[in-house]
């Protein structure tokens, strides 16, 4: 893992952290230093990473929340200032998806609306609960999640994960543009596929994976750590003069 003592003391807000590249995130979050607001939608999954957090040693708390729900979201951020006074960084990590290999014609549309309530509107949500506190402090990171998806096209997902992805990257140029007079950054990292339990779920360990890791320049999906890694220093000061920049970390699938 790789190590940024900048991040010793920061708050920092993961959502979707329950499973995953978001739990892996808040881990190697608080492996720096930094205490770590835990929130999902199922509330089982973000107690168990704030179990394991502090079972390493890190300090956490977890909340369940549903990012598309703006009270829910203003409830989230609220608890996380109560506690910890404000808000350094946010990782817009939370996010649902539709089923494998899908037609766009055979989509219902409440596939459609629940990808992008939680990674769009998700996205947009938590940004606005946490500017006003980052503004205050002329200083803040906000670090969404696109994918390769977002990037070209999604090879197992619908088009709903293709434009919600896309539009990601279309609010993390908007707010960059916008809150840099602010001290601001907004940056999007965009992961390739990730070997984690939605891509298991999706198209499971064997034939295709392998087949998919094959078209992968570098050979394999990614691991969690490798998507937490960048996110580190999209948060660190390593990343100080950076904003409304796309990250691709995909081992070279997106070549862009
Ligand atoms: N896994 C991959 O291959 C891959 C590749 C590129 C990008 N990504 C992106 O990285 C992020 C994490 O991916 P993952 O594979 O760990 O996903 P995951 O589905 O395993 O985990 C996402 C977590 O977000 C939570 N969540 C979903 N909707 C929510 C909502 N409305 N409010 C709060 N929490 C919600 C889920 O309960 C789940 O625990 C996602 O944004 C995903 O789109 C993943």
């Amino acid at each position: 893992m790789a190590s940024f003592e900048c991040l010793r003391g920061k708050t920092v807000l993961v959502t979707g952290s329950g499973r995953g590249v978001g739990r892996q995130i808040a881990q190697s979050f608080a492996v720096q230093g930094a205490q770590v607001a835990i929130c999902d939608l199922v509330q089982d999954r973000a107690a168990e990473t704030r179990a394991l957090i502090e079972q390493a040693g890190g300090t956490a708390m977890a909340q369940a929340a549903d990012v598309g729900d703006e009270p829910s979201v203003q409830r989230l951020v609220g608890a996380i200032v109560e506690r910890w006074g404000h808000i350094d960084v946010l990782v817009n990590a939370a996010g649902s998806y539709g089923a494998a290999f899908r037609r766009t014609h055979e989509t219902p549309v409440e596939e459609w609306d629940g990808v992008f309530a939680s990674n769009v509107r998700g996205s947009f949500l938590c940004a606005k609960a946490v500017l006003p506190g980052m503004m205050a402090r002329k200083a803040g990171r906000i670090i969404n999640v696109s994918s390769n998806a977002g990037r070209s096209v999604s090879p197992l997902l619908g088009c709903s994960y293709t434009a919600a992805k896309t539009a990601i990257i279309g609010l993390t140029r908007h707010l960059a543009h916008e809150y840099a007079r602010d001290g601001i950054l907004v940056n999007t990292i965009a992961p390739g596929p990730v070997r984690s339990e939605r891509v298991t779920d999706l198209i499971g360990e064997d034939d295709k994976a392998t087949q998919l890791a094959a078209q992968i320049p570098l050979g394999r999906l990614a691991e969690p750590a490798d998507i937490a890694d960048v996110v580190l220093f999209m948060a660190s000061d390593a990343s100080r003069f950076m904003t409304g920049a796309i990250l691709d970390v995909s081992g070279g699938y997106v070549l862009a």
